[in-house]
């Protein structure tokens, strides 16, 4: 009963019943194709995060382990009250090593949840001295005033450099890059369907380039990331997360493989 008084609350909000809408049908949607051979493509195209990393920068590496370690340790001491479920974290190894590696201008991130992904690339940005951080996400609309629940993990005051929406990829994305020449670093884990991220990444299109660094979590659910993969020319890593894997497509120099 609650659940659905909470949807219809967030449904009469403006704008908030169309993006509602256009997600329930995504979820329902057939998804054509077949996950075990995808999963044959991914399984020996996947390498050790760990060890890529490792190979990349030792140094970077071991700040970077150390750096997770506070982070998981903050967020779950920072979580452990909250009764309600918010959306599993990303990795934040991984963001906040690109982060610190890459030394980007510009990250656009979708999907905040509690916010281990803006945390973590917000800790290094702020180690790096420089760069913003623009992130998308909507409300949970199954839980009560979701919208004091994201970004929980991050204090404002801190990050100055962030700027945050909250009203759902397809409205927020324009807005949030109307004023961006180039985005160096993006990292995609909002809406998990085809057909959301065929969107996101169409709206993102003009502003990236083969110098762009593309996230991709969750890339197991459909053939979203294969595809690009086949359709650009830029080199490609996938890593295992827990039962999930991570697309990453970018400039990464083949002595980094
Ligand atoms: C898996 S969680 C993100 C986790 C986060 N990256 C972290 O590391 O903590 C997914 C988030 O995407 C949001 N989301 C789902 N559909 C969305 C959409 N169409 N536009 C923007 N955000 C969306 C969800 O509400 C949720 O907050």
């Amino acid at each position: 009963m609650n659940i659905i008084l909470n949807i219809l609350n967030q449904f009469l909000k403006k704008g908030r019943s169309i993006v509602i809408l256009k997600k329930i049908v995504r979820r329902f949607s057939k998804n054509n194709f077949d996950k075990n051979q995808y999963k044959n493509w991914l399984d020996s195209n996947k390498s050790s995060l760990g060890k890529f990393l490792k190979k990349i920068n030792h140094r970077l590496f071991i700040e970077t382990k150390k750096e997770s370690l506070k982070i998981n340790d903050y967020a779950n001491n920072r979580l452990k009250n909250i009764k309600v479920k918010l959306g599993g974290g990303a990795n934040d190894m991984l963001l906040y090593f690109f982060v610190r590696y890459f030394k980007p201008k510009v990250v656009l991130e979708t999907g905040v949840a509690a916010g281990f992904s803006s945390l973590s690339i917000l800790k290094a940005l702020k180690k790096n001295k420089y760069g913003k951080l623009y992130s998308s996400d909507f409300p949970y609309f199954r839980i009560k005033n979701p919208e004091n629940y994201i970004g929980i993990l991050v204090d404002k005051k801190k990050f100055p450099n962030w700027e945050l929406k909250i009203e759902g990829d397809e409205v927020n994305i324009p807005k949030l890059i109307s004023n961006i020449n180039h985005i160096d670093i993006f990292h995609y884990d909002s809406d998990k369907t085809y057909k959301g991220k065929m969107n996101v990444y169409n709206l993102i299109k003009k502003k990236i380039s083969n110098k762009s660094i593309l996230i991709f979590d969750d890339v197991q659910d459909d053939k979203f990331f294969y595809e690009i993969c086949q359709s650009s020319n830029l080199q490609y890593k996938i890593f295992k997360f827990k039962s999930k894997y991570i697309g990453v497509l970018g400039k990464i120099k083949s002595n980094e493989i």
